[in-house]
């Protein structure tokens, strides 16, 4: 059977778990990587055994590739998923899907015009716990949903040493597209407005210049929810993220914890609960809720079917962030455009 073709933009943390997926994928072929770092684009073509670049028109007026995948950082996700929708490649975005609502629904706009795929990888919706969560829910077994209250946070190595745009997204960016997402696929409804508060301290004089802590209140149709955020979990927090979700409803109740993912290890010199649900290699293969969007996607355009994530919620999750972060500067409620 003959090879998809795949390409990768932005191979930094995130976009090498991608390139990773369609090296080891039998279905798919990684045929390039691109990055604008030249060194990192070469040392993952290299390390993937794939051709590499730091131009996207390189793989935008490549014919034979039909699937790329955006991982550019946080704010620069627009330029090079529309070329390549343009180009109609198949495109599924890291996320959040962008940081603007005109940077989303230009993205949209162009995957629909030249009629190809689009997905944003909230890779939660494969992560078990929330799975299950889902089906209890429509299942009816705690009733209706009333309320929903849920953390995500990083260590603090996140913000001040991994990206050197830290500045430019925030754990509001970065963090909330998850538990947003999350809150509004398990309850099946809209958020209709907003009201945030948050602080700029720790991280600003460090010279970055964004969120240290947002706290957010959602209303939703019919119940509210409460979600958030630190970029500043100190060092010697055991994990690398805190991450939990409760949803409380008119029969019963939820609650999901995953900054512990079952594994505790007092070694030497240091107390670690290890990050390994997402991805983890067992016997040279890569299990877990990191590539299983991923492949899910291959899937979606092999069988020409409509991917899981959908465009119109990824926009909806990027509205919803966009006006906790007006929220944020006003100190006022903030309408979300359903
Ligand atoms: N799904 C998740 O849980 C998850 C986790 C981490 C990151 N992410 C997302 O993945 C995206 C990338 O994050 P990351 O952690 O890999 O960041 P990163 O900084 O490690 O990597 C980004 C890479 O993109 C390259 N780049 C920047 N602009 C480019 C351009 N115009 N063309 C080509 N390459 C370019 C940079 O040189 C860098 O190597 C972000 O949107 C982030 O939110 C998702």
């Amino acid at each position: 059977m003959k090879k998809i073709k795949t390409a990768v933009v932005g191979v930094g943390i995130f976009g090498e778990e991608h390139a990773a997926v369609y090296a080891e994928d039998e279905r798919v072929e990684l045929a390039i990587v691109c990055d604008l770092n030249e060194k990192r684009a070469k040392e993952i073509g290299k390390k993937y055994n794939c051709s590499w670049t730091t131009k996207t028109g390189d793989i935008a007026t490549n014919k034979e590739i039909e699937i790329v995948s955006i991982a550019t950082p946080d704010f620069v996700h627009r330029d090079a998923a529309i070329e390549m929708a343009s180009s109609g490649k198949h495109i599924i975005v890291e996320k959040p899907l962008a940081t603007t609502v005109q940077d989303a629904e230009a993205i949209i706009s162009a995957a629909k015009k030249a009629k190809v795929k689009l997905m944003v990888d909230f890779h939660n919706r494969w992560n078990p716990p929330f799975v299950r969560a889902k089906e209890e829910i429509e299942k009816g077994n705690i009733g209706k949903p009333l309320m929903l209250s849920g953390k995500m946070s990083d260590r603090i190595e996140v913000a001040t040493k991994w990206f050197k745009w830290s500045g430019k997204s925030g754990p509001h960016w970065f963090l909330f597209p998850h538990l947003i997402d999350l809150i509004c696929w398990l309850t099946g409804e809209k958020v209709l407005d907003v009201y945030a508060i948050g602080k700029k301290e720790v991280l600003k004089k460090a010279g970055i210049d964004t969120y240290d802590l947002v706290q957010a209140m959602l209303k939703l149709e019919n119940c509210f929810a409460t979600v958030e955020t630190s970029w500043i979990l100190p060092s010697t927090w055991p994990s690398l993220i805190e991450f939990n979700l409760s949803v409380h409803g008119t029969e019963g109740r939820i609650d999901i914890d995953l900054t512990d993912q079952g594994l505790r290890i007092s070694g030497k010199n240091v107390y670690n609960m290890p990050f390994i649900s997402g991805k983890m290699e067992i016997y040279d293969r890569t299990h877990g809720f990191v590539p299983m969007p991923i492949k899910h996607f291959i899937g979606c355009v092999l069988k020409n079917k409509e991917p899981l994530v959908k465009p119109e919620e990824a926009l909806l999750n990027v509205r919803i962030i966009e006006a906790i972060t007006k929220s944020l500067q006003k100190g006022e409620v903030s309408f979300v455009k359903t």
